[in-house]
């Protein structure tokens, strides 16, 4: 269990989108392990972020796979159009969504892996009629719609009820906390075990991203 990878995937939500190949390829010499890719329509959050375009060009950038984070109105309407892209690798919606159900029956048969999204209000019971389907839980750490905000601190306890939740079955479920992230909250999350971590702004702020994720992963 110590020697979990600890996986680090920006939030390109915090971008320099005037310089987004440079960005990418900087976070690829940084070793970054995948994007991160929130998709904002200003129903679901109060903000709106990209789509299909700059998808379409982190695509074909072709060296990193993409987690897909929906914060729409209608995701359903999306996620065939989203999934047909080979680099994306992950979408996740959150478990209140009225379309939650159908668009996990959507995703699970095709060879992309599926998230349920707990934003921080919702509590880690939502998720036991699901559990046989998700692949991936995303625990927002932040109300989502906006990068730059404070970590939400009872995370950590609400992790500690994900991991007994998930340690009652036998499938192994991917552990994501996204929000108000910077190098010594990832490495207390991944002390807990937890998966991955997605970064945005403190990363982006950062002078180095080598040296943000280099001290996000290691342990000392
Ligand atoms: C917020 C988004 C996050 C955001 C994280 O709704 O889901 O992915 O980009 O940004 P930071 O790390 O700045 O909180
Ligand atoms: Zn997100």
């Amino acid at each position: 269990m110590k020697n979990k990878p600890r996986l680090v995937a920006p939030s390109v939500l915090s971008a320099n989108f005037l310089r987004l190949e440079d960005e990418l390829n900087e976070l690829i010499s940084a070793r970054a392990d995948f994007i991160h890719f929130d998709i904002m329509d200003g129903v679901n959050v109060p903000n709106i972020s990209f789509g299909f375009p700059v998808l379409e060009a982190i695509n074909a950038f072709g060296k990193f796979p993409i987690d897909v984070h929906f914060m729409i109105q209608s995701p359903l309407s999306y996620l065939e159009q989203v999934i047909s892209y080979a680099a994306v690798e992950n979408v996740s919606i959150p478990i209140e969504h009225f379309d939650f159900q159908a668009c996990m029956n959507l995703v699970t048969p095709s060879r992309v892996s599926f998230g349920a999204v707990l934003n921080p209000e919702t509590p880690i019971s939502s998720l036991s009629p699901y559990l046989e389907q998700i692949d991936r839980v995303l625990l927002m750490s932040v109300k989502p719609g906006f990068g730059g905000q404070k970590f939400i601190e009872d995370t950590y306890q609400k992790i500690e009820a994900l991991k007994s939740l998930l340690d009652s079955i036998s499938k192994k479920i991917h552990i994501q906390i996204d929000g108000g992230v910077d190098t010594a909250i990832a490495r207390k999350l991944f002390d807990l075990q937890v998966d991955s971590v997605v970064c945005g702004s403190s990363l982006f702020k950062s002078n180095s991203y080598y040296m943000f994720i280099r001290e996000m992963k290691n342990p000392e």
